[in-house]
């Protein structure tokens, strides 16, 4: 995404500064076109140019005003030099270039040349910055302004709604809090849309990075005097002014870059370089992050900094992870399966009881995500409903459940899968399974478990 080439032209008809212009750009190793009239250099330039123009104003019947403003018209961050070739220009003559955005500089006859060739160097380095900005907020954009639906209608869902639209009203800081896969990422997309908030959606994942590639991401990887040399010239904070920064994986900050944070969020003003050095960045900035662990009790055994968890749990927003609101999960498969058979041209059965129950009965460690991937194996004709138990978690990661809630899942899975085997047969499931009846019934109590569902799908 770095500008490689640039280019300078020069606008003159006089030799002397001509040959200036060449001895002061010759070490630069920059491209340098001479051009005599105004005409052929405009139509060299466009928006996306990324050179810089130097133009003398004392050419030969050339109205620096009217070449400035259609400079301006393609685009008025061009940057022009606007060099006094000729000394005995009266006052009058000159132009002002408050009055022009792509007036950059001036630069009278006896300039030197390590100052000409400073001014042009730092006026290439603007316009690369400029461009380089423009095209990170272009790949952005499509993020501003759109999220996908929450689908949800459980009590604990319209608790977490009504949350967000209290926290939507506000721009104060986000944390949120859930378990892998419950949905954070598009919760936060929906406060930021639901904000208003016109700048970006901008995501840094603050795990699984080494910390120089957070630092530059997040910070910028070099003051603004050597940018442009590297990859991350802008870090992710300048770019986000006026939108939404989600910091995901918060917890994975390493230490040294939280105090940099909050530095950032103490001041709200970066004391770096900006393009308009002197002038310190006053972000408008709003910060939601996401944690899949208790970040206070983090904070509170020195793990993560207590100082950046009260800055950035302004507003909690905790998401119940789906095995508590089973009520839900039925609406969220039919969605999932809708849009995989969609995508994937396939026309696919609706859902029987049995499998309604079964997956309503499942503790989805991974929560949407892998009951996402479910409905997915569904629609492509898988027979398995659910991946294998003995996997830890549906995303063959370590499990975040205890030990108990891992035994109760399985339990309850054998349940289901004996039921089925049997057509919702009491008696024989009780048999197969090597239980006491009473305790067969406590179970089906516990996990919601209704034999009769089992029988019907037989029948029909
Ligand atoms: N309420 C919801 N309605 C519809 N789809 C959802 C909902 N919540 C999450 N999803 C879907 O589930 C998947 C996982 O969601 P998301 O990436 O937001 O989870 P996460 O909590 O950020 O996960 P991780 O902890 O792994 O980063 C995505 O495909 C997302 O679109
Ligand atoms: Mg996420």
């Amino acid at each position: 995404m770095s500008i490689v080439s640039q280019c300078v032209l020069l606008l003159t008809d006089d030799t002397d500064v001509r040959n200036a212009a060449q001895q002061s750009l010759a070490h630069a190793n920059l491209d340098l076109q001479v051009l005599s009239d105004m005409t052929s250099a405009l139509d060299q330039l466009h928006s996306g140019w990324t050179g810089v123009i130097i133009a003398d104003h004392g050419i030969a019947d050339f109205n620096i005003s009217d070449f400035l403003t259609a400079i301006e018209k393609i685009d008025p961050e061009l940057p022009v030099i606007l060099v006094d070739g000729k000394s005995d220009l009266g006052e009058t003559t000159r132009p002002d270039p408050t009055q022009h955005d792509a007036a950059f500089d001036v630069i009278g006859p006896i300039c030197a040349p390590t100052q000409f060739n400073k001014i042009t160097q730092r006026a290439l380095r603007h316009r690369r910055l400029v461009l380089e900005n423009r095209m990170l907020r272009g790949a952005l954009a499509h993020y501003t302004n759109t999220a996908p639906a929450i689908i949800g209608t459980s009590p604990a869902m319209e608790k977490l709604r009504a949350s967000l639209t209290k926290a939507a009203a506000s721009h104060a800081h986000v944390l949120i809090h859930g378990e892998s896969g419950s949905g954070k990422e598009v919760i936060a997309r929906n406060l930021h849309v639901m904000s208003r908030r016109p700048g970006p959606f901008v995501v840094v994942d603050c795990g699984g990075m080494p910390e120089h590639l957070i630092d530059a991401e997040l910070f910028g990887d070099r003051p603004f005097e050597t940018a442009g040399t590297n990859p991350h010239p802008i870090g992710k904070l300048d770019l986000v002014d006026t939108g939404t920064l989600f910091l995901d994986e918060i917890e994975s900050l390493p230490l040294a870059l939280q105090v940099k944070l909050l530095r950032v969020l103490q001041e709200r003003s970066r004391g770096r370089a900006r393009p308009d050095p002197g002038q310190p960045h006053q972000a408008d900035l709003r910060i939601i992050a996401a944690t899949k662990i208790d970040l206070r009790k983090a904070a509170t055994q020195g793990a993560f900094r207590e100082d950046l968890y009260y800055r950035l749990n302004v507003i909690e927003l905790s998401i119940p992870p789906l095995r508590e609101r089973p009520d839900d999960i039925p609406l969220l498969f039919d969605h999932f399966t809708r849009d995989a058979a969609k995508r994937l041209g396939r026309t696919v059965d609706a859902l029987s009881l049995a499998e309604i129950t079964q997956i309503k009965a499942h503790d989805w460690p991974g929560n949407i995500r892998a009951l996402r991937n479910a409905a997915e194996r569904r629609v492509l004709g898988e027979d398995r409903l659910i991946a294998p138990m003995m996997a830890a978690t549906d995303q063959g990661e370590p499990s975040s459940l205890s030990l108990p809630q891992q035994v109760e899942g399985f339990e309850k899975k054998l349940i289901i899968e004996a039921l089925g085997k049997h057509g919702g047969n009491v008696t024989a499931t009780v048999t197969a399974l090597g239980v006491p009846r009473k305790t067969f019934y406590d179970k089906l109590t516990k996990y919601g478990i209704i034999p009769a569902e089992f029988r019907r799908q037989r029948k029909a």
